[in-house]
């Protein structure tokens, strides 16, 4: 990384969380300073951000493109986060993943979600077996139907890897807002454990059904494109952060975007990718400190308008 030694970065990424928690100290820095939120199945506890791979993690092997991703992932964990989104869809991402957790060797061991995306059952085999091989996992803790691609085909696969052990939750993801009734309809009719959305300030569709509906069925929740791929980014710019963003603790637009959508009750965790580690330490320290209630969540759609 350039301008900042790796110790530096890893210790502002946990002094970033500690300090959003009101946590005194780098001592419980890591871990304890991100919140988590259980997982409705079973209760284990998610940290609440996560990281997505998409485009981020689609590199070569030159150690240019792979160091600042090693402080990114390093960064990460050092904060407490543990939820990396991939999928066979992401170009070289996954084993880039499988390289880099190997690499930085995190004290807890990552939750690793990915997706299988692809048409029929045998292939889909195939790609989960792959998949596990790219991330060097003995088992995946997350596995999804990417944009419910031929999912009919795919779920009695994905539930006899389930039963055998070698994945430990079920999910179901799409992009699309047409899509939305689709997956409460899937939800509804098959017994799932997670199911992943679009969500944003500016993009509020899920609220009317679908997360009031994964609430109701005990399904958890984990949030795509929460800055609209950077476009929240370039629709604030230039512009100071208003006056409530500090009553939750936020120092960056990224945290107001973040933090809103943590908001919701129904969100389990949220899936911010980033390439650049001082961007990270921004994004997991949204993970910790206060939440805006209600009330301050309509408020900021009203006064940011995306
Ligand atoms: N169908 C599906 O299942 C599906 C579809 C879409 C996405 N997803 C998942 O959701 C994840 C997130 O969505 P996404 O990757 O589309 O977009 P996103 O997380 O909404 O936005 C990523 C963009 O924001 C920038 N960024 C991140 N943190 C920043 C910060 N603190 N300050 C300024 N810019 C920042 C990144 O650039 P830098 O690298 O420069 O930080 C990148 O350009 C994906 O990676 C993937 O894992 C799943």
């Amino acid at each position: 990384m350039t301008g900042l030694t790796r110790r530096a970065f890893l210790e502002m990424a946990a002094a970033a969380a500690a300090a959003a928690s009101g946590a005194p100290g780098r001592a419980r820095a890591a871990g304890p300073a991100m919140r988590t939120r259980p997982i409705p199945r079973t209760g284990e506890a998610l940290p609440a951000v996560g990281l997505g791979t998409w485009q981020t993690f689609d590199v070569g092997t030159s150690e240019a493109e792979r160091a600042p991703l090693a402080d990114v992932l390093s960064g990460f964990f050092a904060a407490g986060g543990r939820l990396i989104d991939s999928s066979p869809m992401y170009g070289r991402a996954e084993g880039v993943v499988g390289d880099l957790v190997a690499r930085v060797r995190p004290a807890s061991p990552p939750f690793l979600a990915t997706k299988v995306w692809t048409h029929g059952r045998a292939e889909g085999e195939r790609q989960v077996k792959e998949s596990m091989r790219l991330l060097r996992a003995k088992a995946l803790d997350l596995l999804q139907i990417h944009n419910l691609l031929d999912w009919e085909a795919h779920l009695p696969a994905l539930r006899a890897s389930r039963d055998a052990g070698r994945v430990r939750y079920l999910g179901i993801t799409h992009y699309a807002l047409g899509a939305m009734d689709d997956m409460e309809r899937i939800l509804r009719s098959e017994r799932l454990d997670f199911v992943q959305l679009p969500y944003s300030l500016a993009t509020r569709a899920a609220e009317s059904r679908l997360l009031p509906a994964a609430a109701e069925l005990g399904v958890a929740v984990l949030v795509m494109r929460p800055f609209e791929e950077g476009a929240l980014f370039r629709a604030v710019r230039g512009r100071a952060l208003p006056g409530w963003a500090a009553e939750i603790g936020c120092t960056a637009w990224s945290q107001v975007f973040l933090k809103w959508i943590l908001g919701h009750p129904a969100v389990t965790a949220v899936l911010p990718a980033t390439a650049n580690p001082a961007h990270l330490a921004e994004n997991v320290a949204a993970g910790a400190g206060p939440l805006p209630d209600d009330d301050l969540r309509r408020r900021m759609v009203r006064a940011l308008e995306l």
